[in-house]
Order: structure tokens, then C-alpha cells, then sequence
């Protein structure tokens, strides 16, 4: 393992945390490199369960380097509470390193997050209200706050003023003011002096670690279907959540990556609106619901649950460049007499297996299924036994995934913890 991606590939909250830890324990350094504290990547280590949402899961493994890449947005408060939570955890957060150009999530933002999902009305995106779109959209329109920022006076001080002034005259637009903190630039500048022994040029580091035969693991928030280019339109994230977001969010070529592990949960859920064409409204999505605990890490909403859908994963496993999967959760399909994925669609009275651009078209979307039946419960699996000691119909379940994406399974997830995963070679 040289430089790997860990991809979701699907709405989100596949377990790339989880996945992320397991292979972290064989990595040099990891590095998130988009998205910011809209992510929740839950990790358990013995008796401990932690939530990071901004921290790369690297900060978990004494020795490891845990990068925050260029293409995140960072809200620096989140940042210095996870890292006290973590310390307060007997953690040593010492081996963080932070991109100088990582655009910064300002209160502003999140203000901005919050009057623009007000004014969609029904039309909301449901977003986390962590302020992600506004910085996103700071940063292309070149008027963002960078890291590198918070430790200069002479730069903050005016490109905040003309931020500012922009949120007050959009906000008196909408009929609400908005008043900022007036102690917010020397907060910031406070807080740039805590952080300015972890920020340096994270491109350097990583071309130079890779230079020096170290391994990296980069970790992906959100899913494919929430990229900014290739997900449901606009009911997706600001950033590039796909495998090629990683090389401009990290500062890292494409020939340098060896592999991209996309991250597929055994059924499918979403957080927040827009289309899903497996959605379950019936008792098997309470199933999933219930014994997936599927209940946001960042926001406690509940995930709206349904069937596998291997049109999506069929699209993703292109659109990432997928060389191995990790299926994770197939234990929360344990019980189920029946299984059903998706393995095509119906739109217009047409059988296609191409996932559409037009929303109004994905929501008309009559899916076909391939009904299985389950492996009853299964309380206990045996893991040293590797594939062949699982039950049969979950063998079958994998086949059918892997037959149809063309990508081999190298891990299995039966279990949140680190043990309760399968390496198939
Ligand atoms: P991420 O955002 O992709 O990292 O995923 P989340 O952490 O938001 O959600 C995945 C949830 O499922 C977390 O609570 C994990 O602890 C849990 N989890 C991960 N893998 C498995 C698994 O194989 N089985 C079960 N039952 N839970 C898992
Ligand atoms: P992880 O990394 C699931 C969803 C939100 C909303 C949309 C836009 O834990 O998989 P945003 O706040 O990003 O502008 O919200 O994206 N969303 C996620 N859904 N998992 C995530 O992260 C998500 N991050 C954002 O619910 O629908
Ligand atoms: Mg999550």
C-alpha cells in the first residue's frame, strides 16, 4: 500500500471511517483532502467510540501523520474542540499538519448556510448548516480566508472587513442583518497562533513522503453521489467528493496513486433531500434504520434507508476508478428473509442501467430488482475462516456485487469495530 484512496461511493456514511482506520494501522500518513466538518466519521477502538469530523483518522494511530489536505474547509473553533476532545481522550494530537491553503469556515458562513436553506423553503438541500457551500463558494469566487491567512494581521484584517460587508449587504437584502463579533479578528488571529506550528505546505510533505517509499492514505468525506459535478444536482456537497478530488484537494499528481478502495455500503442511505430511487418507506427500511443505526454523526437526523442500488455503484466504480471494494455493513442485513438490489432501471417505460443527470428523471425511476434470499440471523461470524466461512447467501450477496461492478472485494465489514473485518485476497 503506497497511496490509497478511500472513496464513498454512494450518499455518504459508507464507513469510510471505519475502513479508513483499518488500513491507517499499514499507513505513513493520512490526509483528508475536501470537504470540512459536514463530515462525521465514527471510530471504534476497543471500548471507545470517536466521532471526527474534521480530524483525518490517522490522529487514532500513535506515529501517524493526520493531514488536513488544501481542499478541505476547515472551521477552525471545530478544529481546536476536537483536538481538546481528543486530548481529553489521552490522545496526542502533536502529529497533525494543516494545508496553509486550506480555505477557513467562518461564522459568516455558517450564517450564510442557514439564510439560504431558509429561503429554498421546501426546495432546502438539507444541508449540516456548517456553513461548507458559502466557504466553497468564497473560495472559487477568490475572496476567501485561508489558513495561511489567520497568521498575518496585515492580510486577515482587510479581507475579512471586505467579507464582512459583503455578508451584511447580502443579509440587509434578505430582510435580516447580520452582526458579526467584533472581537472575530483577534479571535482569528489568536487562533492562528495556536494552530501555526501545525500549518506548513502539505504538497511538499506528501510528494516528499511518497518520494521516500512512505505510504498514504488518502480518506474521502461524503459520497459520489453528493460530488459537486457527478451527484444529484443540486442535492449534493460543494466539493469534489470523487477519487480525483483527492490529487487537487491533497497536491498530489494522479500517476502517483496506487490504488482506489470506493467504499460501498452493503444497502443504500442518504441524509437531507433530494432523490433516491431504493428508498424504503416499509419495514425493511426500519430494519435498516434500526440495526444499521443509521442516525447522523453530525447532525443526529435520521437516514433514509433502502435497497442496494448497482446502478449507482456500476457509475461510481467508473467515475472513481474503483480497483477494490470494501462492503461494509452486511451484518446489518442479518434477519432479513429477503434481500432485494437493484440491478436496473425503468425510466419513461425504458430499461436502462445509466444513471441520469435530470433529477426529475432520477425521481421517476421505477427500479428493477433481483430478489435474494437472506442468511437468516447470524449472530456471531466466524472471521478467522475468511469468505468461505460465511454464511452462503451472504457469499452470494458479494458475488453479485463484484460480478456486476467488475471489481474484487479485498474487505469485508460485519461489524463497527476493527476486528470485525475480513481481508479477502
Ligand atoms: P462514514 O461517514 O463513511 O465514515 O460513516 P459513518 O461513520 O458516518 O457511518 C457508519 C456507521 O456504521 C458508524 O457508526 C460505524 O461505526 C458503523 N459501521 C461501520 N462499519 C460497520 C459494519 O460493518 N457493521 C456495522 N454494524 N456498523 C458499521
Ligand atoms: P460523511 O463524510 C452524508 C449531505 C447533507 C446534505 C448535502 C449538502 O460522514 O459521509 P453540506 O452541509 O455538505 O452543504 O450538505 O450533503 N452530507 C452528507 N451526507 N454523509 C456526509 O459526510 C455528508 N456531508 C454532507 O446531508 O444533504
Ligand atoms: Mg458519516
Amino acid at each position: 500500500m503506497t497511496a490509497t484512496i478511500v472513496v464513498g461511493m454512494q450518499w455518504g456514511d459508507e464507513g469510510k471511517g471505519k475502513v479508513t482506520d483499518y488500513y491507517a494501522e499499514r499507513a505513513d500518513i493520512v490526509v483528508r483532502f475536501q470537504g470540512g466538518n459536514n463530515a462525521g466519521h465514527t471510530v471504534i477502538v476497543g471500548d471507545q467510540e470517536y466521532k471526527l469530523h474534521i480530524l483525518p483518522c490517522g490522529i487514532l494511530r500513535p506515529g501517524k501523520k493526520a493531514v488536513i489536505g488544501n481542499g478541505v474547509v476547515m472551521d477552525p473553533w471545530v478544529l481546536l474542540n476536537e483536538i481538546e476532545t481528543l486530548k481529553g481522550m489521552g490522545l496526542d494530537t502533536t502529529d497533525l499538519v494543516i494545508s496553509d491553503r486550506a480555505n477557513v469556515i467562518m461564522p459568516y458562513h455558517r450564517f450564510l448556510d442557514g439564510m439560504k436553506e431558509a429561503q429554498l423553503g421546501d426546495k432546502k438541500i438539507g444541508t449540516t448548516g456548517r456553513g461548507i457551500g458559502p466557504t466553497y463558494r468564497d473560495k472559487v469566487a477568490r475572496s476567501g480566508v485561508r489558513v495561511i491567512d489567520l497568521l498575518d494581521r496585515k492580510r486577515l484584517g482587510p479581507k475579512l472587513e471586505e467579507n464582512l460587508q459583503t455578508v451584511r449587504t447580502t443579509a440587509t437584502a434578505h430582510g435580516l442583518e447580520f452582526t458579526s463579533d467584533p472581537d472575530l479578528l483577534e479571535e482569528l488571529l489568536g487562533i492562528g497562533k495556536v494552530i501555526a506550528p501545525y500549518v506548513q505546505n502539505t504538497t511538499y510533505l506528501l510528494n516528499e513522503a511518497l518520494d521516500s517509499g512512505m505510504s498514504i492514505l488518502f480518506e474521502g468525506a461524503q459520497g459520489t453521489f453528493l460530488d459537486i459535478d457527478h451527484g444529484t444536482y443540486p442535492f449534493v456537497t460543494s466539493s469534489n467528493t470523487v477519487a480525483g478530488g483527492a490529487c487537487s484537494g491533497a497536491g498530489v499528481g494522479p500517476t502517483r496513486i496506487d490504488e482506489v478502495v470506493g467504499i460501498l455500503k452493503a444497502y443504500t442511505t442518504r441524509v437531507g433531500e433530494g432523490p433516491f430511487p431504493t428508498e424504503l418507506e416499509d419495514r425493511y427500511g426500519e430494519h435498516l434504520r434500526d440495526v444499521g443505526r443509521e442516525f447522523g454523526v453530525t447532525t443526529g437526523r435520521p437516514r433514509r434507508c433502502g435497497w442496494l442500488d448497482l446502478v449507482m455503484a456500476r457509475y461510481s466504480a467508473k467515475l472513481n476508478g474503483v480497483t477494490s471494494l470494501g462492503i461494509t455493513k452486511l451484518d446489518v442485513l442479518n434477519g432479513l428473509d429477503e434481500i432485494k438490489v437493484c440491478t436496473s432501471y425503468i425510466i419513461d417505460g425504458v430499461e436502462t442501467d445509466r444513471f441520469p443527470a435530470s433529477n426529475d428523471l432520477v425521481e421517476s425511476i421505477e427500479p428493477v430488482y433481483t430478489a435474494l434470499t437472506g442468511w437468516g440471523s447470524c449472530e456471531t461470524f466466524d472471521l478467522s475462516g475468511g469468505l468461505d466461512a460465511l454464511p452462503k447467501e451472504m457469499q452470494d450477496y458479494i458475488e453479485l456485487i463484484t460480478s456486476s461492478l467488475g471489481v474484487p472485494a479485498k474487505l469485508l465489514s460485519i461489524g463497527p469495530e476493527r476486528h470485525m473485518t475480513i481481508e479477502v485476497s
